[in-house]
């Protein structure tokens, strides 16, 4: 374990101890959600309404406030997707990037933990900013040819090894950075984004689709939710 190793998985073992501790008496970071309002603590209570859903997530959004804000209560435990973890850890880094959004962990409900970041345009639609819809069609066309390069390396089963994620995301990086188009400032949020997600495992994945993506009020691409453990997905369909 490097340094930066030793420190997350020593946040991860406070958050967890938090969550644990939680139960039974009320705590400053108890989060309720219920009947269209979010509790955060003693000392704020919000109108909400649902704003989207995905595997692992259930996004709110406020419905009075001058300036929007999502709440997201995510199942971030082994099983889940830590992917909002790494965000809310690179964000606490002091991460200025434009194309990272801005999530930070606000506390817990009584099994998922929730975070909250600024209400973005998603998904992304080729109208709201050519230039970030052209830019997601060349991270769809490099994860395309990260996962045909990974079949041709290692062959059919070796390439659906779940563990081999981080592979995809080496090759995504790579492929990004030949390409004219991309202007560094994505270039350094992919590298960050995948440098972090790194921390919680090689099970994870880049995912890129409209529905994972968004603009912000300056046409910027937001890279939103654009990782995934390919695990954790596969235990779930398993289940099914
Ligand atoms: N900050 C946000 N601004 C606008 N829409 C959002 C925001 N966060 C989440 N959403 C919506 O909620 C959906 C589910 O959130 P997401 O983080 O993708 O969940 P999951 O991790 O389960 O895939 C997204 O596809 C998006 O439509
Ligand atoms: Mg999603």
């Amino acid at each position: 374990m490097n340094p930066i190793h030793a420190t997350l998985a020593a946040v991860a073992a406070l958050a967890a101890a938090g969550a644990v501790q939680k139960r039974g008496s009320r705590n400053t970071d108890d989060v309720y959600i219920r009947r269209g309002t979010i509790r955060i603590g003693d000392d704020e209570t919000l109108k909400v309404r649902k704003l989207g859903k995905g595997m692992f997530t259930v996004a709110y959004v406020t419905t009075e406030l001058p300036t929007p804000r999502v709440f997201l209560e995510v199942n971030d435990d082994r099983g889940g997707d830590q992917s909002k973890a790494a965000l809310s850890d690179i964000y606490d880094g002091d991460d200025t990037n434009v194309h990272i959004p801005k999530v930070q962990r606000v506390g817990y409900t009584a099994n998922k933990t929730v975070y909250e970041m600024p209400l973005y345009n998603a998904p992304l639609r080729k109208g709201n900013s050519p230039k970030a819809w052209e830019q997601y069609k060349v991270l769809k066309k490099c994860w395309d040819q990260g996962h045909h390069q990974l079949r041709e390396r290692l062959g059919f089963y070796e390439a659906n090894n779940p563990y081999n994620g981080h592979k995809i995301m080496d090759s995504v990086v790579e492929c990004a950075e030949r390409n004219p188009e991309m202007p560094e400032s994505l270039l350094d949020a992919l590298r960050e984004i995948k440098g972090t997600i790194a921390n919680y495992g090689s099970e994870y994945s880049f995912e890129f689709s409209p529905r994972n993506l968004a603009t912000d009020d300056d046409g910027n691409l937001i890279l939103l939710d654009t990782t995934y453990s390919l695990l954790s997905v596969q235990q779930r369909r398993g289940r099914r």
